[in-house]
């Protein structure tokens, strides 16, 4: 069922059903963290391969003490400056959070999220929602309810309708388990904005460390298209463009952002809408990869399969 109302969506969740709901950075596919059984609904419904770990979201800060243990001092500064937010932290998780959402791991990722909708279905729930992104596995995730609609109709219990998500691309991913924290996932919270409060924090450009991020082995985000990186100077009518800047080029769609922010939260739905025209290559224009343009190159290289 499609609501409105955060307050009837929480009800699928207390039965044990799946809800997907906005959140700053995408739509999430939310279920009772500590509800195996709805766990489960949550995988199959997006053909999400288990070893894959779910993000837990939280409504208030008092929900942390039920997922984690031993949250150290960079932990603790990275909470205060950043949630709410598009920020996930890596956690020690607690013996109560099912191995099923963690995909076996004994850690666990924690946000709280932005954005009023989010805050009042987990508040409504009365417990923390383990939520990926509410897309088909390997799709791009959805920033409207309509894409939602589009992989998952028929599959899931609920869905929570709210606006287009504002940042468009899933949150940063930070491992604050060790010594220093270290960035796993580009999101939004760009590095600069990490080491402003905690100057230590490293990146995981070492394969080892790549390891500790399951998710980041799967192909992800990408469209039935080809995507390429391209400045729009060479015509392909039959190819699609997203950039900056208006490609001198003649293409056969073309979304012109006015900034690197619209150009990240257009990028996704901009991948559906080439696949819903039959469109079979994107060329997307490169930008600085400085704040958010760190994460939307990223996932820019990742639909292209590199
Ligand atoms: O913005 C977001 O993070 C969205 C919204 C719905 O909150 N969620 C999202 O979830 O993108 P998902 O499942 O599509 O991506 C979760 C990422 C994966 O790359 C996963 O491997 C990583 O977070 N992750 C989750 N738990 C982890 C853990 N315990 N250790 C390391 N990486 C973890
Ligand atoms: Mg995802």
């Amino acid at each position: 069922m499609l609501t409105s109302d955060p307050v009837a969506a929480a009800e699928f969740i207390k039965r044990g059903g799946v809800v997907a709901f906005p959140t700053e950075t995408v739509y999430g596919l939310g279920a009772n963290v500590f509800d195996e059984a709805a766990i489960r609904k949550v995988f199959n419904a997006k053909q999400r391969p288990a070893d894959n770990p779910l993000i837990a979201h939280i409504a208030e800060i008092g929900q942390l003490n039920d997922l984690a243990i031993n949250i150290n001092p960079a932990a603790n500064k990275l909470i205060a400056n950043f949630f709410p937010g598009p920020l996930t932290l890596v956690l020690n998780k607690r013996a109560a959070v099912p191995v099923l959402a963690t995909a076996g791991l004994d850690t666990i990722g924690v946000r709280m999220p932005a954005g009023d909708l989010a805050h009042d279905l987990i508040a409504a729930s009365g417990v923390p929602l383990v939520a990926p992104s509410a897309n088909l596995s390997g799709r791009p995730s959805p920033t409207t309810w309509q894409a939602v609609v589009e992989d998952l109709d028929g599959r899931i219990d609920c869905i929570l309708q709210g606006a287009a998500t504002e940042v468009g691309l899933e949150s940063t991913v930070v491992d604050c388990t060790g010594e220093v924290p270290v960035l796993l996932r580009l999101g939004a919270v760009a590095l600069s904005d990490l080491r402003s409060v905690v100057s230590e924090t490293t990146t995981a450009d070492d394969p080892h460390l790549q390891s500790r991020s399951p998710g980041l082995r799967h192909k992800h985000y990408s469209p039935r298209a080809s995507v390429t990186v391209c400045d729009g100077r060479n015509n392909d009518e039959k190819a699609a463009f997203i950039g900056l800047k208006k490609p001198s080029a003649k293409f056969a769609l073309v979304r012109v952002c006015s900034d690197v922010e619209e150009y990240a939260r257009s990028l996704f739905e901009f991948f559906r809408e080439c696949d819903r025209r039959g469109i079979g290559k994107i060329c997307c224009e490169p930008v600085d990869e400085a704040g958010i343009g760190a994460a939307l190159m990223d996932r820019i290289r990742r639909a292209g399969g590199r």
